[in-house]
């Protein structure tokens, strides 16, 4: 064994790219984020990691509602952008077209091919963050993105995000829930 330690810090290997969609003052605003995931099955909830001074912040706290939006890789210029402006400074509305679901204030991106509505479940205060658990209230998914009813990741063709770089999605590697059946005890 060869190991060396690096210090603790927020370390994930991969990461998805996700545009939060959240009205700040009654206007639509996205922001990138990357630190999110799956955070229950029954009832479905994600959660986000969003730093206190964001302005999409201010607008989940407003309305107890917000999205996850999911962009494709030919959306990249257009996600990166609402990562290094804020809506503070610069009215993001018009980055992407918003449109509204069963939540009616919870802007979706219609220009990502799935969206998740959310309603906030919980915010916990973690230090610089607000880990932000949402119960996801509706689905939204282009119909060409969709294969047997579930979204399709090929179709898709999400940004994966890594070492400050974005990734499409590579290849096949084994199938999940079946490739451990292979496992033979030495
Ligand atoms: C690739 C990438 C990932 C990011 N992930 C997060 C994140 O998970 N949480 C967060 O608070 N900010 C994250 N940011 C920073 C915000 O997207 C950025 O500060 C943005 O301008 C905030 O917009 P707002 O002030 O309009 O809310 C990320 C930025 C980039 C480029």
């Amino acid at each position: 064994m060869d190991k060396i330690t690096l210090g603790p810090m927020p370390y994930m290997s991969v990461m998805p790219t996700l545009l939060v969609g959240a009205n700040v003052k009654g206007t639509p605003n996205y922001m990138v984020a990357a630190w999110a995931t799956v955070a229950c099955m029954a009832p479905p909830m994600v959660c986000v990691a969003i730093n206190k001074g964001r302005y999409t912040a201010q607008g989940i706290e407003e309305n107890g509602t917000f999205s996850l939006n999911v962009p494709s890789a030919r959306q990249v210029v257009e996600t990166d952008h609402c990562g290094l402006v804020s809506g503070a400074k610069e009215d993001k509305s018009g980055v992407f077209t918003s449109f509204y679901g069963k939540l009616e204030t919870a802007p979706l991106a219609e220009e990502c091919p799935v969206n998740i509505e959310c309603r906030v479940f919980q915010s916990v205060d973690v230090g610089s963050h607000l880990l932000i658990i949402g119960e996801v209230v509706e689905i939204h998914a282009d119909r060409s993105c969709v294969t047997d009813g579930k979204p399709d990741i090929a179709r898709i063709n999400p940004i994966i995000y890594a070492q400050a770089t974005y990734f499409d999605v590579g290849n096949q590697v084994d199938r999940a829930f079946s490739a451990g059946l292979k496992y033979r005890k030495e």
